[in-house]
């Protein structure tokens, strides 16, 4: 699963090139201005793509780990953010990560997976957190205009190539993800793109969240 996953992103980035262009989400803005004020130092963001989601840290100061699983976009983004270090694996396994993070910024990754490996996801990034580090996610809505493209393989998520899930979430569903976190801030975001089928609008959940010290996750 995960080679074809690989496979997949890798003819991906080598047939589109900077297949979302290179404007960061306005949400990595806005994960900036909180981790600045947070103090946050270290910042790992999965599933780094070619990092133009990544860039924007690293050009604000922060020390930015990237994991990737697509080794082509791994390579893009050594030359497009090389002060960020991009690992090339699995958001599913980040053993090879060393050490922790003071906040993770992780844009449009959580929805594509299958909720063990959605959960699973979520789990990897709580532990690369330090205790009262924060969790800045974000990911497809039910109002996203792909909603209900392909087949219905669990509740609420798509396949419109096999293998390739694409869930929507719910801000309730999001909040239950995130329920051994202590929400801080969440709601919809529209992202503007001008890729594949042209120009759209992706109606987008985020959800920030902190880490407690105290709740076992
Ligand atoms: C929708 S794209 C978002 C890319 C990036 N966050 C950005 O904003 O440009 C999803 C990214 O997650 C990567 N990805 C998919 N599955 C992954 C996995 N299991 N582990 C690590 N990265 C993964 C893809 O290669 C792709 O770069």
């Amino acid at each position: 699963m995960i080679m074809d996953k690989k496979a997949y992103w890798n003819k991906r980035f080598q047939k589109e090139g900077y297949v979302w262009g290179t404007a960061p989400s306005p949400t990595a803005e806005y994960a900036i201005e909180i981790f600045r004020k947070d103090e946050a130092k270290k910042i790992l963001v999965p599933g780094s793509g070619y990092g133009r989601n990544t860039k924007p840290f690293s050009e604000s100061g922060f020390q930015v780990t990237g994991l990737e699983i697509s080794d082509t976009a791994c390579e893009m983004a050594r030359e497009y953010d090389p002060q960020t270090r991009a690992y090339n694996g699995s958001v599913l396994d980040m053993s090879m990560v060393p050490g922790q993070f003071d906040a993770v910024y992780c844009y449009n990754v959580l929805h594509l997976f299958r909720e063990e490996e959605r959960f699973l996801c979520l789990q990897q990034c709580a532990e690369k957190v330090k205790d009262n580090g924060l969790l800045f996610f974000t990911a497809f809505s039910e109002r996203e205009p792909s909603f209900g493209r392909g087949q219905e393989v669990e509740k609420n998520t798509f396949e419109s190539r096999p293998g390739r899930p694409v869930h929507h979430f719910t801000e309730a569903e999001l909040h239950d993800y995130f329920q051994d976190f202590q929400t801080i801030e969440s709601g919809i975001t529209e992202d503007y793109e001008d890729h594949g089928e042209g120009p759209h609008t992706h109606v987008l959940l985020y959800i920030l969240a902190r880490k407690n010290s105290n709740k076992i996750i």
